[in-house]
């Protein structure tokens, strides 16, 4: 048995180079390694590949997973604490390692049958696809090893709130929560992942930003041999794992629309700092309300720019600091029309002046808009 850092795996020389790499995740499963071995092999027949192993064990499967060991094996072995991030971490260590065009990732304990994994691959040759998700909930596909009703509740449940999550990157995905899949080595940016816990087929989907997914329909086995290790405490960690990723990849959106809503989303949040901030000062601190209208401004761009900064837009280029700089600038040439707007409402229209503000607020940004399509656009 060798004992090396995760990422770097003990390299055999193949013969051919390989096709596929199949990496299978490894905790306590010595009863199961030798099996699965053997049913590979023969799945794979002809076709030249390589079996990465990713071990956490802490019985001797490392050992029996050794004692099987050929040019087609490799096993990269974590150490106790070395074994950050679990079950996905483990599977993006084996990609890490993986050296063959197409990665199938897959389960160490038979309950996904490696008579599959041809199939997989097929269907990823055929439909040009990037990655193969092989599902349960997909016409034949079928969730016999699930176990009891609360796990078959659990399975779906899961799958469809990360789709609700998820609408347009998981549409033609119908089991998301698989843990049997192929990919593409090159659709894999190692560097972007953050595994946490079992959904690793959503966290490189998602995060990877995978474009073409194709599904192929596979029966869920029952374990023979060994437990499961899901357990309560997995399942929350879905759910952490599952906000994560959402507030992660809301931010920064690459579409011209998500950065559209993000500008629209943090200038209706800044009318109300701005009416606040007004209120703060005009009716609190007792200032002139046009002294603190253009401070109440001031406030409100400086909120729009962290929320802008942070959230919606890349950061570019430029240093934050000449990020603010310019900002403040170009906001501030329409609060001269802002005040002046302020003061003819409430002088001449005998507003209030803080209604009057939400006004000034909207015919500006109107403003902003007309002078931006017109002026800088021609339309
Ligand atoms: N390296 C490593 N580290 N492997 C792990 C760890 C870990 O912390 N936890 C579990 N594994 C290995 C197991 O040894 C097994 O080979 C595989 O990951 C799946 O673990 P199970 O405990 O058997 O999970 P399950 O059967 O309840 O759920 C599996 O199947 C579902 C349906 O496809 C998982 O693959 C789920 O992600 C999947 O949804
Ligand atoms: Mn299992």
């Amino acid at each position: 048995m060798v004992d090396v850092a995760p990422t770097a795996p003990v390299p055999l020389k193949t013969k051919a180079p390989p096709m596929v790499s199949v990496v299978v995740p490894t905790r306590n499963e010595s009863d199961n390694v030798g099996p699965l071995v053997e049913r590979l092999r023969t799945a794979l027949g002809e076709m030249p590949g390589e079996i990465v192993f990713v071990d956490d064990s802490d019985d001797d499967t490392p050992e029996v997973i050794a004692s099987l060991a050929d040019d087609d094996i490799r096993l990269v072995h974590r150490t106790a604490g070395h074994r950050d991030g679990g079950l996905g971490g483990a599977v993006a260590a084996g990609f890490a390692a993986a050296q063959a065009p197409w990665v199938v990732v897959m389960d160490g304990d038979l309950q996904h049958p490696p008579e599959t994994v041809p199939d997989l691959l097929t269907a990823g040759r055929n439909e040009t696809a990037q990655a193969v998700v092989a599902s349960r909930y997909l016409d034949r596909g079928r969730v016999d090893g699930l176990g009891g009703l609360f796990r078959r509740f659990a399975s779906r449940a899961t799958g469809l709130a990360a789709k609700v999550l998820f609408p347009r990157r998981l549409r033609t995905v119908t089991d998301p929560m698989s843990g049997f899949f192929a990919i593409r080595r090159d659709a894999i940016r190692p560097e972007e992942l953050r595994p946490d816990g079992y959904k690793i087929l959503l966290e490189v989907l998602v995060r990877n930003r995978v474009e073409r997914i194709a599904e192929v329909p596979y029966t869920f086995q029952p374990r023979t041999a060994g437990d499961s290790k899901a357990s309560l405490r997995e399942g929350l960690r879905y759910g952490r794992h599952l906000a994560g990723l959402r507030v992660a990849t809301l931010r920064h959106p690459r579409s011209a629309t998500g950065r559209m809503l993000g500008f629209a989303l943090a200038g209706a949040a800044g009318t109300a700092v701005n009416s606040a901030a007004l209120w703060a000062l005009g009716e609190v601190a007792g200032l002139p309300y046009l002294v603190a209208a253009f401070l109440a401004v001031q406030v409100a761009i400086i909120w729009n720019f962290v929320v802008v900064d942070n959230l919606v837009m890349p950061p570019g280029e430029r240093t934050r600091g000449h990020r603010f700089g310019r900002f403040l600038l170009l906001n501030n040439t329409l609060t001269p029309v802002h005040l002046g707007l302020l003061f003819a409402l409430v002088q001449l229209g005998g507003l209030h002046y803080l209604g009057a503000n939400v006004l000034a607020i909207v015919v500006v940004f109107l403003l902003r808009y007309v002078v931006t399509t017109s002026w800088v656009y021609g339309t």
